[in-house]
């Protein structure tokens, strides 16, 4: 799976080394309250949830890379494409840790990813799933091009299903 890069962010595979960052990511409420996906919230959920975004890359041949700022060196963290089974189409999603909001991060990368979608997968249309009353997510939707399409069920809860087609 390539690497990209953005202005600020490296986007590079998600790694068994990014362990201790991805266990103190997802240890904040805020954080794993917004995942549509779903997360367990001791420490061997959170090993089985980087396990599943790193399988997920040895099926699909795409997943969510590890987004690392280029000024320090800091895992910040994950975004990308995402596709497992019961995923309604191919989606694009989003994942910072808490101390990195509100810097445009996971819009620059979601932008990143999205155009990955378009150019290297060949879709035709990229989704994101979104909790309802995840605003900050709603928002990074809408600054990617996202519309919102659809309601649905996923993994038993309620869901937006936001996105768009490709361009042209
Ligand atoms: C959803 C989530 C990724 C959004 O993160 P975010 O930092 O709010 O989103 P962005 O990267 O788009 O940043 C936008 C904010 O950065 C600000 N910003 C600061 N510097 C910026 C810059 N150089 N460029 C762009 N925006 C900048 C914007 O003004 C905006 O601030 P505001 O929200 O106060 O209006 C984050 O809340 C999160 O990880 N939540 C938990 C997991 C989750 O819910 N994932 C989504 C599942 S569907």
């Amino acid at each position: 799976m390539a690497e990209l890069e953005t202005e600020r962010l490296v986007l590079r595979p998600l790694a068994g080394a990014d362990w201790d960052d991805y266990a103190a990511m997802m240890a904040h409420p805020e954080v794993a309250a917004g995942l549509a996906e779903g997360v367990g919230r001791t420490r061997d959920d959170v090993w089985r949830n980087l396990a599943m975004f790193i399988g997920h890359r040895e099926i699909r041949g795409y997943s969510h890379w590890a987004l690392v700022e280029k000024a320090t060196g800091a895992f910040v963290g994950r975004a990308g494409p995402w596709s497992p089974h019961g995923f309604p189409g191919l989606g694009v999603g989003w994942c910072l840790a808490r101390e990195h909001w509100g810097k445009g991060y996971a819009s620059e990368a979601a932008r990143a990813a999205l155009g990955y979608c378009f150019t290297e997968l060949a879709a035709g249309e990229v989704v994101s799933l979104i909790l309802p009353g995840n605003a900050r997510s709603v928002a990074v939707a809408e600054r990617i091009g996202h519309r919102h399409l659809r309601d649905t069920e996923y993994r038993g809860r309620r869901v937006h299903v936001y996105g768009q087609r490709r361009p042209g």
